[in-house]
């Protein structure tokens, strides 16, 4: 079920709120959001009317919290590329969106990112639940791309195309849940999918850690648990679990 939301702080904060009421496999989007959460604390540039703003409601998870991104990840490509056939796009561990447009292969531009929060009911250290946040831009233009702090694009720059939010929405669910099913019935299948659409598999990246230690080298997995494998120059193995990758 789709919740249309007009104006809100954040559809992971209204989600989270009203976790109790809303159905599993809810997806609530809004028009626009004038606190829209992003990782690390940063914010997510929500204008009115141009983009989608939704959060996936999922009760009793069975897999672990990250997957939760993974579903979300594979279940925006696919919508994406439905909507816009022959679009270049690809994951960027742990849970964004980049495009790199054909006629500049070269050129790395986030056009979604991911953000899961678990729901505890109040008065309780119990997970009992998971709002997936999805952010993607859809039918945003130049001027407001300019105001988005890193490289970035939107579908509509990309290709032209103009989406309709609402029947975007819609096909995103059911690719939601697809995905959902896919990960609590054939994991192995939905890892596979998953490590496969990681273009970072194979590069030289440096990744800044929580601790502030910068670790350079080349990507060489991904585990089941999602952390990324970095073999570092002197041949030392980093299963990093989070972090900001700096080069990439
Ligand atoms: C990122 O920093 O890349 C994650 C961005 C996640 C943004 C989405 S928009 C809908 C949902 N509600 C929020 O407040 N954040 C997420």
């Amino acid at each position: 079920m789709i919740i249309k939301l007009d104006k809100i702080d954040s559809t992971n904060r209204y989600a989270l709120t009203e976790f109790a009421n809303l159905a599993d496999n809810s997806l609530v989007i809004a028009d626009c959001q004038n606190a829209g959460r992003g990782r690390r604390g940063k914010s997510w540039f929500s204008p009115p009317g141009v983009n989608i703003y939704a959060s996936y409601v999922i009760k009793d998870a069975q897999f672990p919290f990250y997957v939760s991104l993974w579903i979300c990840g594979l279940a925006s490509l696919r919508t994406l590329r439905e909507t816009a056939p022959g679009i270049n796009l690809w994951l960027k561990w742990p849970n964004d969106i980049y495009c790199s447009p054909k006629h500049c292969p070269q050129a790395k531009l986030k056009m979604a990112g991911m953000l899961a929060e678990t729901y505890s009911p109040a008065a309780s250290n119990i997970i009992s639940g998971i709002v997936a946040g999805i952010g993607i831009n859809l039918n945003m233009l130049q001027a407001d791309i300019e105001k988005i702090d890193r490289p970035a694009t939107s579908l509509l720059l990309e290709t032209g195309l103009k989406v309709n939010i609402v029947y975007f929405a819609e096909k995103l669910l059911e690719n939601l849940q697809y995905y959902r099913q896919l990960a609590e019935k054939q994991g192995d299948q939905f890892f596979a999918e998953w490590q496969q659409e990681n273009r970072l598999l194979g590069q030289d990246v440096s990744l800044r850690q929580d601790n502030g230690e910068l670790i350079s080298g080349k990507v060489t997995g991904f585990s089941s648990r999602g952390e990324m494998i970095i073999r570092d120059n002197t041949g030392g193995s980093h299963n990093i679990m989070t972090g900001e990758l700096e080069k990439f």
